[in-house]
């Protein structure tokens, strides 16, 4: 049975300020996400699946847009994932499986899928398992579907920029958090552990995630735009670019 969860709602939206503390545009990216789909999709219900989708953040949105739409979102992470089961109910099927292990796509409910999207999630892989993926992603999709990535990916042809561009955003971070205008992510944790519906949840994922994340790898778009095309993509290209992130598109 899913653990209770009193007030989904507000722990989505403590979960959206720390994220945009991050990630400023991060509607942007959404919005570019979902107009990608609504451009490729056919007259049924969107077949979607939310890649990573923790609390359920790609999934609200996507219902917003296409209140019929059938969900699949997946992640690994127990407490997240009980926020998504409260916030998404019977909107969405809630599925537990882990990204590293090319297996995770016994897991889902369906084949077919108009459209895989994903944010802030995949630099979680190293390189060998995040191609593997690309390939498995490919198959999950319909002819014509879509895969959209959006992620920290720095544009190589502006090395010194991005440096700058990364140094200045952190700076603006650093005085929020200074001034306590939003949740760190160490903090957000450091909350959701005191709430007595999500304490055990947290300690769980605090022993599959032991290092609080798993390891970081963020190259720059080229390599997503290559690994893409590798994988059997027919058109891939880059959506959406802000800063150092960019969402990079992939139809099969
Ligand atoms: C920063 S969160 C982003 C969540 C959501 N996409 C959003 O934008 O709010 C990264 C997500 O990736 C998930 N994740 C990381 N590694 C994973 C893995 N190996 N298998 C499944 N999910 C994973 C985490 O549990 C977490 O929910």
């Amino acid at each position: 049975m899913s653990p209770y969860i009193t007030d989904a709602a507000a722990w989505q939206e403590s979960w959206d300020r720390q994220q945009e503390a991050y990630l400023p545009d991060r509607e942007h990216r959404f919005t570019a996400m979902l107009d990608a789909v609504e451009a490729v999709r056919e007259t049924a219900p969107p077949r979607l699946l939310d890649l990573a989708g923790g609390t359920g953040t790609i999934s609200l949105r996507a219902l917003r847009r296409f209140p019929d739409a059938e969900l699949t979102l997946v992640d690994l992470d127990p407490a997240l994932l009980a926020l998504a089961t409260a916030s998404l109910g019977d909107r969405a099927t809630i599925v537990t499986a882990d990204l590293t292990r090319p297996d995770w796509v016994d897991a889902l409910p369906h084949r077919g899928y108009d459209a895989v999207l994903t944010a802030t999630a995949l630099h979680w892989l190293p390189a060998d398992r995040l191609t593997g993926l690309y390939t498995e992603l490919r198959e999950l999709l319909r002819p014509g579907g879509l895969l959209v990535n959006a992620d920290h990916m720095p544009d190589d042809t502006l090395p010194e920029l991005t440096k700058r561009l990364l140094a200045k955003a952190e700076a603006r971070r650093a005085a929020r958090y200074a001034a306590g205008a939003v949740p760190s992510w160490a903090q957000w944790w450091e909350h959701a552990a005191q709430d007595p519906e999500l304490r055990s949840l947290v300690e769980r994922r605090h022993a599959i995630y032991p290092t609080g994340h798993s390891q970081e790898w963020s190259p720059p778009v080229s390599w997503h735009l290559g690994a893409l095309s590798e994988a059997g993509f027919t058109e891939v290209g880059t959506l959406w670019r802000g800063g150092a992130d960019a969402a990079v598109v992939a139809v099969r």
